[in-house]
């Protein structure tokens, strides 16, 4: 099938109490072990490409991987995402150029001017087919070239919801609930350590998401900075000469809770970077020299698949859902 919207994923996702996976794509590779497991486990899919996604690879390149990727996997809904897009002319750029989905983030604004902006890329986007997701709230951690502080980060206002859905049009709604982007998604300061000495963060604002779910029933809700940080992968990188202390991600049950309510899309880059680092890490320690990059990039690229696999299983609970 061709590529699709995310209409009728998230229609299903809300009702079969699921979420769909949203992976980050940067290369030929990451592409690969994402599909490969999505068509393995029947799951619908969402494919998403960044600002630097598309400065680093092409907008072209993208697009061109991400349809030989539904040739592939021709029994499965797959759906080409804008993630984070700064700006209207990003947006417009992106539905112009084959896009099924967009987001306008535009959360860093004052409410009234998210409102005017994400209103006039939903009006672009409807008119050419093509959905869009919006945020209100703002999550800490680094995305693209901006880096925000915990204490510049702030939780969704639930008050602010209806008038902010029905004034812009948007077809799902970001919203913040103590979800953070990266692999340090916490200062030590903010958890706690367990009896093996392992971090424990703060568990998400499951009372804003539920408020949220109660005035805007159906609605579809989308979780950002959502990777959980496997120590497997962290401790392949550090065993490997990385250096990565303390990262620390959102427990996978709180996932799997927020999958079950209103949360029809969950957003995970960071533990995919952290499979590709770690594998290619240890491939090198493993084989100094060696220096084929088909070589290297073949334990990266079916880390990548294991970590969808389980994500698409144990997380999100879409797999068979296609
Ligand atoms: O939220 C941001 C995603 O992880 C994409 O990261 O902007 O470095 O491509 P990026
Ligand atoms: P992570 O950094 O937690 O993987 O979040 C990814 C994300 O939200 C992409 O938009
Ligand atoms: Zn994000």
């Amino acid at each position: 099938m061709p590529l699709v919207t995310t209409t009728e994923m998230f229609k299903k996702a809300y009702d079969g109490g699921y979420a769909v996976g949203a992976f980050n794509v940067n290369n030929m590779e990451i592409v690969q072990g994402i599909t490969e497991a999505a068509r393995e486990q029947h799951a619908p899919l969402i494919l998403q490409v960044s600002k630097g996604a598309r400065a680093y690879a092409n907008h072209t390149y993208l697009v061109k991987l991400v349809e030989a990727a539904v040739i592939e996997c021709p029994d499965i809904p797959i759906a080409l995402h804008l993630d984070h897009g700064p700006d209207f002319e990003t947006c417009k750029s992106c539905i112009d150029g084959g896009f099924t989905s967009v987001m306008i983030d535009a959360s860093s604004k004052p409410f009234a001017e998210n409102i005017e902006i994400t209103r006039k890329v939903v009006e672009y986007a409807h008119d050419h087919g093509v959905v869009v997701e919006a945020e209100l709230g703002s999550l800490a951690g680094v995305e693209d070239e901006v880096n925000v502080s915990a204490e510049d980060s702030s939780y969704t206002r639930p008050e602010e919801v209806e008038e902010f859905v029905q004034k812009t049009g948007c077809d799902s709604l970001a919203i913040a609930i103590g979800t953070s982007h990266g692999a340090y998604k916490f200062t030590a300061a903010q958890c706690t350590r367990n009896e093996q000495g392992v971090l424990v963060p703060p568990p998400l604002r499951f009372d804003i998401l539920e408020e949220v779910s109660r005035r805007l029933p159906g609605f579809p809700i989308v979780l950002h900075g959502s990777s959980s940080v496997p120590q497997e992968f962290v401790k392949m990188i550090n065993e490997n000469g990385g250096k990565m202390p303390d990262a620390v991600g959102i427990p996978e049950e709180q996932l799997r809770k927020a999958a079950t309510l209103s949360v029809c899309k969950i957003n995970i880059d960071s533990d995919l970077r952290l499979a590709m680092t770690g594998s290619i890490r240890k491939y090198f320690a493993d084989h100094p020299d060696h220096f084929d990059p088909r070589q290297y990039l073949t334990p990266a690229r079916a880390n990548i698949k294991a970590i969808v696999t389980h994500k698409l299983i144990d997380v999100l609970g879409c797999a068979g859902k296609a």
